[in-house]
């Protein structure tokens, strides 16, 4: 145990996602459990530079493994990104003798929290929380299972107009520059075809698709686009144009973000609580933790935020074999 780190400050960065609550509860619970004091600094980065900052106790954090968004609230933080934002939060930091922080966002506020590491030797622990599931190391982060399950049950839901009606649907779903909640929900929806920016499509050969199937009888198709490959209504005007079919759009957006997280993000958050806080016990800093293998694990944030993750080339082609 590194006996010099009495004080602990958790913050959500970034985009909220469901699973952050009970990421907050299992720091804060493990972390007095092992003889911490907690302090939940609210408002993300911006509350840090602020102030914004109160102790936790286990009641704090009671009620809340069920509940989406992040009760200590949460900021793309412009003026983190800046030596004099930073600069702030280390005074405010100071002043409540918090010796480390662990903050619970993406790739964006895991550069922050290195430059933190870099520039004031501030030790920081990441845990890795967002829909787009883009953190190089782990597997998974908090928030991406619920976001897919949330698209899955929506497009569960269209589908009974596309069906009853004989449309065609475009759906597009969130991932910033990656495909993998399109991917996913594309397996888990068993729709036709997925959209994603990690490999090419051609448009004319998917208009040949459609009708190709509409000579042999399939009158329904879902197409998932993910909004980092192109917009739902770009690709459904370019359908209409190259086809005469008039696909209807729906964009999903913001709904993917919240909800009661899913047994799984419960799991991984409150797993990833307590590791961070092991983490910071041991002496560890400048890392993220990450699941791979089934096996929790620390990443350096250098790892984290570089590289791009891979798609499962094999997914994809099984959407196309199965929508024949
Ligand atoms: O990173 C999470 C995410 O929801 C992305 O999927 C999306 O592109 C982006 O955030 C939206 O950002 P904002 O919340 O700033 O509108």
């Amino acid at each position: 145990m590194d006996k010099k780190i009495k004080r602990i400050g958790v913050l959500t960065s970034g985009g909220d996602c469901s699973g952050m609550n009970a990421a907050i509860r299992s720091v804060v619970r493990s972390g007095i459990y092992m003889g911490f004091e907690v302090y939940g600094v609210f408002h993300g980065y911006d509350g840090l530079i602020e102030g914004v900052i109160k102790k936790m106790n286990c009641r704090s954090v009671g009620n809340i493994i069920n509940r989406g968004g992040t009760f200590l609230k949460t900021a793309r933080s412009h003026r983190f990104l800046t030596p004099e934002g930073r600069k702030k939060a280390v005074i405010s930091l100071k002043d409540k003798k918090i010796d480390a922080l662990i903050v619970i966002g993406g790739n964006g506020s895991f550069r922050g929290a290195q430059e933190l590491y870099r520039e004031h030797k501030i030790p920081v622990i990441g845990i890795p929380a967002t829909i787009d599931n883009d953190c190089h190391g782990t597997d998974f982060s908090i928030g991406t299972d619920t976001a897919v399950n949330v698209a899955m049950e929506a497009i569960d839901k269209i589908r009974d107009t596309a069906f009853s009606l004989e449309r065609l649907f475009v759906i597009e779903v969130m991932g910033r520059h990656l495909g993998y909640i399109a991917l996913q929900v594309g397996v888990a929806a068993g729709v036709e075809e997925v959209l994603v920016p990690e490999f090419e499509f051609d448009m004319k050969s998917l208009v040949k698709d459609i009708k190709k199937g509409h000579r042999k009888g399939k009158f329904s198709w879902m197409i998932v686009v993910a909004e980092g490959a192109a917009s739902a209504n770009d690709i459904a005007r370019q359908i209409f144009d190259l086809s005469g079919f008039r696909p209807r759009v729906t964009v999903l957006g913001y709904l993917q973000r919240g909800g009661s997280p899913t047994a799984m993000d419960r799991i991984l958050a409150t797993r990833f609580g307590k590791a961070a806080v092991d983490a910071i016990a041991r002496g560890d800093c400048d890392k993220m933790v990450a699941m791979s293998a089934n096996t929790i694990q620390l990443i350096d944030f250098k790892t984290a935020c570089s590289g791009k993750k891979d798609l499962n080339r094999d997914d994809y082609n099984l959407i196309k074999i199965l929508a024949i």
